[in-house]
């Protein structure tokens, strides 16, 4: 089996997992999340690459080169979700597919502004209120996708 690499990308505050709002986001810690998804990953046959980032500009630089490469992505873009017209356009230029994933499910979330994602209209499938859990259904779908991309 040929193995697929695929970039597994999580934007601001998601490197305080465990400690952060555990009520909503879970106990599991952002090391305990890498290497789950990497195991997850070899269980598909993906080479899997997660990576955090509070910079948007990182971000961005991370998504153009996923563009070049025709990387899948599955994309965890917290807050820049729900504003981010820079992450719109470089989710736009995506070939290989893209998936979102929200740990919460923001349009249960009281806070209106969660309501909104500039994630959605580039993505070919969405994850969301699985928790950590959510990760592993989101490569099994690229996976997925990748063996028959019909
Ligand atoms: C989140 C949901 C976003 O609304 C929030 O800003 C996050 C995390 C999630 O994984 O549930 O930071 O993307």
């Amino acid at each position: 089996m040929t193995t697929r690499t695929v970039l597994v990308l999580n934007g601001p505050n998601l490197g305080r997992l465990g400690k952060r709002q555990p009520e909503i986001y879970g106990s599991t810690t952002y090391a305990d999340l890498v290497g789950l998804c990497e195991q997850w990953g070899r269980d598909l046959g993906l080479e899997v690459e997660v990576r955090q980032t509070n910079h948007e500009g990182v971000l961005l630089d991370w998504l153009n080169q996923a563009a070049d490469d025709e990387t899948p992505v599955v994309l965890n873009a917290a807050a820049w979700t729900h504003y981010s017209l820079a992450v719109y356009d470089a989710c736009a230029q995506l070939s290989a597919p893209l998936v979102e994933l929200h740990i919460s499910d923001p349009k249960a979330r009281p806070e209106v502004f969660r309501h909104t994602s500039y994630v959605s209209p580039h993505a070919d499938h969405e994850v969301v209120g699985q928790g950590v859990d959510g990760y592993r259904q989101a490569l099994e779908h690229l996976a997925g996708l990748l063996a028959d991309p019909t």
